[in-house]
């Protein structure tokens, strides 16, 4: 090696995956006895998606999960993360499952091994079933339970051949976007509900994982997302701004889990709205689990403002850097510093990548068929190059996981967001590899070697 030449090389059985979830790909909600998730119905209401769009047809892949699998391949992936939609294999969410529901799932995954791709399964992403919403959904004593009897009939059907599971995708944005601010489903903004959906959301994924290991003999964790924040100034009231946007954001689930309590500071932020828990429910929600999955895409600079509810804190935005077309800044040492934070503060678990990636318009190009997206590229190698700094720094990471494979429904902001490396044309479905899918292909295939900083 060169002088100054930085070898980078993963770890041996790395997983190098891709992330989608059900709703944003799917399509056929309603197909083969499926019923309405709260997503669906939300989509179909008036003015809550951008330009009325809907997941009726996302990418089709309830109909071209093969060719998806097997474009997969192609590029040399060897894991992949979907989500199961719950309405779909309990259109009521409880009760009676619908076999050909179930039966999608276990085709998909038959697909994925007989491709040498590993499933990463996540058991709910955002799309809980109607019904249970007309009960109160994520704010009725009984979810947890519910949500554990589902979980239990997909371990039955999967665990034979599923080795990871995860309960729940980001917590904090179902309560957050879904029952804080009122933009996602299922639309609720009020800071009484908020901190009774976040603990309801806790205790299903304890009651997850506690009838997993009656059920399942490989392992399971929970997906958070991450976002160092950062101190605008040394003023005391930034500081402590800071210290409350962190709890709320990057602690409100992982201590619980991992500590048996919630941070300080959600009593301070929620008032007279936070409410007293039993004991006991600390003590189930501890439940110990087998891995993280961190999902991560961008960095918060966070001042005190007295006017930005609740929290009293605002972000301070960064003009020079680069943004993405959702707006957030591209921090790729933010990645190594979230995951040698979970190393520190948690007993360093195993952690994945479960999400990682960026939104950026890709121009249509002169040159055939490329969807040339040099700044999607550019994203994928510092974040990368940030994961391998953190294993250096002995961070336990298993695997990569960058989201999206495809470009697909990007919630609330419909389709005018492309987060893929293969590129969708939403009319025809046709699929196109854009260089970022080329260019993960070549870190695959090289364990990472090309990352490799190159003698100047
Ligand atoms: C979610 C994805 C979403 C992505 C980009 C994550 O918060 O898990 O469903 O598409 O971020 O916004």
């Amino acid at each position: 090696m060169a002088a100054g030449e930085r070898l980078i090389e993963f770890p041996h059985n790395f997983l190098w995956g891709a992330a989608t979830s059900s709703y944003q790909i799917e399509g056929s909600p309603l197909a083969d006895g499926a019923g309405p998730s709260i997503w669906h119905r939300f989509s179909h209401t008036p003015d809550r998606v951008h330009d009325g769009e809907t997941g009726d047809v996302a990418c089709d892949h309830y109909r071209r999960y093969a060719d998806d699998v097997a474009l997969m391949r192609r590029l040399g992936i060897n894991a992949y993360r979907f989500s199961i939609s719950w309405s779909r294999v309990m259109p009521r969410g409880r009760g009676a499952t619908n076999p050909a529901g179930v039966d999608f799932y276990d085709r998909l995954v038959d697909a994925l091994l007989a491709n040498g791709i590993e499933p990463l399964v996540t058991l709910y992403h955002w799309d809980l079933p109607a019904a249970l919403d007309d009960l109160g959904g994520w704010l009725n004593p009984e979810v947890a339970q519910w949500f554990a009897e589902y979980a239990a009939v997909m371990f039955r059907k999967l665990d034979d051949r599923v080795k990871l599971w995860t309960t729940l995708n980001e917590p904090w944005v179902s309560t957050d976007a879904g029952y804080l601010h009122g933009v996602h489903a299922p639309g609720h903004r009020s800071p009484f509900e908020a901190p009774i959906a976040s603990h309801r959301l806790l205790l299903a994924h304890a009651e997850a994982v506690r009838t997993y290991r009656a059920e399942g003999r490989h392992r399971i964790g929970l997906v958070v997302n991450l976002e160092p924040k950062y101190a605008a100034s040394d003023d005391a009231e930034d500081l402590a701004a800071t210290v409350r946007a962190d709890a709320y954001m990057n602690r409100q689930y992982l201590d619980p889990v991992f500590l048996g309590r919630y941070p300080e500071e959600l009593a301070e932020v929620f008032g007279e709205a936070w409410p007293r828990w039993p004991a006991d429910d600390l003590v189930l929600i501890r439940q110990p689990i087998d891995f993280i999955g961190v999902n991560y895409y961008t960095r918060s600079v966070t001042r005190f403002d007295p006017r930005a509810w609740p929290l009293r804190v605002a972000p301070v935005p960064q003009k020079r850097a680069t943004h993405t077309e959702t707006g957030w800044e591209v921090w790729a040492p933010g990645l190594t510093r979230v995951l040698t934070w979970v190393k520190e503060r948690y007993g360093n678990p195993p952690v994945y990548v479960t999400e990682n990636g960026a939104a950026f318009f890709d121009p249509p190009s002169l040159d055939g068929d490329r969807v040339a997206d040099p700044l999607r590229v550019d994203y994928l190698r510092k974040h990368l190059a940030a994961v391998h700094a953190a294993i250096a720094g002995g961070v336990d990471v298993r695997g990569y996981f960058v989201w999206s494979l495809l470009d697909n429904f990007e919630w609330s902001a419909g389709y005018s967001k492309r987060f893929g490396i293969v590129h969708v044309d939403f009319e025809t479905q046709t699929r196109t590899p854009k260089d970022s899918a080329g260019f993960y292909a070549d870190v695959i295939a090289s364990n990472g070697r090309v990352l490799s900083d190159k003698p100047s």
